[in-house]
């Protein structure tokens, strides 16, 4: 979402950073709509403990600072994601660094992690606490996605004091080895390196530890794929998130900014972030529960990915071009599928492709 669905077209023509540093000061400031209808019950899940009135929520790097966590979940998101988190606060790539695709219902990025850093995140995230009352009474879980500062090269360290740091304040915790504008980060998704990532910061947890989930890329290889599903497995990994931008440039992409180096995501991830959700739910064997996360605009999109082996779904891009309304208007359709379908739950559908497709 950009200031453009909340104020209007005639911001549209702002550039796209402009754009969403307005709208994070307008949701700051209570100006977005509330949702005052209850969920619709079917909707309803529970994962790792934690309760999720619906399973669609705010993807990484919306909300970097944790700035605006009461206000999307006042929009009727279910769950929330903040971050990408640095230790250091880091201020990002040059500008230009975001742009919009329209005819593609797609954004290509490249900020780099621009974030204010652990310290921000932490003071952040302990008034939202104080504020909100349990985890269980508020109105979603809000899940904290590390990174790494560009300079560190012991990559692992940066991710064991953000885990340390911020674990306490976390309904669940993201080490994020998928985005595509830090140099090395995606390397870390190799096995050998994973292990040791994963390893490293699960001794660093404190005490009672939360969910600890791994965010991958879409452009894997089967070899990748297979080693990250193992090495979740065996390690114990809480959960995976399918998937990051991309850095694939399909043919057909029609927007003058296509050119443009860093992450793409929205419209054209969907099909390739799904097929990489099915492998892995069923490399994982369904054993694992997985965000599906890549081009969701509409109550299909979300049913598709929750079909492919998705428990809960994310997205960020289709806000961009939707605005605020398509939350309730995907949850709408998302029951409405899940009925015509004889599903009584949303967890009976989860991963039904696989078992119907045989
Ligand atoms: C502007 C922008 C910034 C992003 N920043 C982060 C980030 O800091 N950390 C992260 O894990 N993902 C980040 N993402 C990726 C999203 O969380 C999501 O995985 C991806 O955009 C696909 O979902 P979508 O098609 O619904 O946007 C960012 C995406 C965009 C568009």
């Amino acid at each position: 979402m950009d200031a453009f669905s909340l104020f209007g077209p005639a911001l549209r023509r702002l550039d796209p950073e402009t754009a969403h540093r307005l709208t994070l000061w307008a949701l700051r400031r209570g100006l977005a709509p509330h949702q005052k209808a209850t969920d619709d019950p079917i909707l309803a899940s529970e994962l790792w403990g934690l309760t999720f009135r619906n399973p669609l929520g705010l993807a990484a790097g919306f909300d970097k600072d944790a700035q605006v966590m009461a206000a999307m979940l006042g929009l009727g998101l279910g769950f929330v994601e903040i971050g990408s988190v640095t230790p250091r606060p880091q201020a990002g790539n040059s500008r230009p660094r975001l742009f919009r695709l329209p005819e593609d219902g797609a954004v290509i990025n490249r900020l780099g992690f621009n974030n204010a850093g652990l310290e921000t995140a932490r003071a952040q995230l302990a008034a939202f606490r104080k504020a909100g009352r349990s985890a269980k009474q508020r109105a979603g879980p809000v899940g904290v996605n590390l990174g790494k500062n560009r300079e560190t090269t012991d990559a692992a360290s940066d991710y064991v004091l953000g885990a340390a740091a911020l674990a306490p304040l976390a309904d669940y915790l993201v080490v994020n080895v998928s985005s595509p504008n830090t140099p090395g980060l995606r390397a870390l998704q190799a096995r050998g390196e994973l292990e040791e990532l994963l390893g490293r910061v699960k001794a660093a947890l404190p005490q009672p530890a939360p969910p600890l989930l791994v965010k991958i890329a879409p452009d894997l290889t089967d070899e990748d794929k297979a080693d990250i599903a193992a090495v979740s497995l065996s390690l114990g990994v809480s959960g995976l998130i399918a998937t990051n931008t991309t850095v694939a440039r399909p043919g057909d992409l029609r927007g003058s900014a296509r050119g443009e180096a860093g992450g793409l995501s929205g419209r054209p991830l969907f099909a390739p972030s799904t097929a990489v959700l099915g492998d892995l739910y069923r490399l994982t064997e369904g054993r694992i529960p997985l965000i599906g996360v890549g081009g969701v605009a509409s109550g299909a999109d979300a049913y598709r990915k929750i079909r492919a082996g998705a428990s809960l779904v994310q997205l960020y891009t289709g806000l961009i071009y939707g605005g605020p309304a398509l939350v309730p208007r995907i949850k709408t359709e998302l029951a409405r599928l899940l009925r015509e379908d004889g599903f009584d739950n949303l967890q009976a559908a989860v991963g039904a492709d696989h078992r119907y497709s045989g």
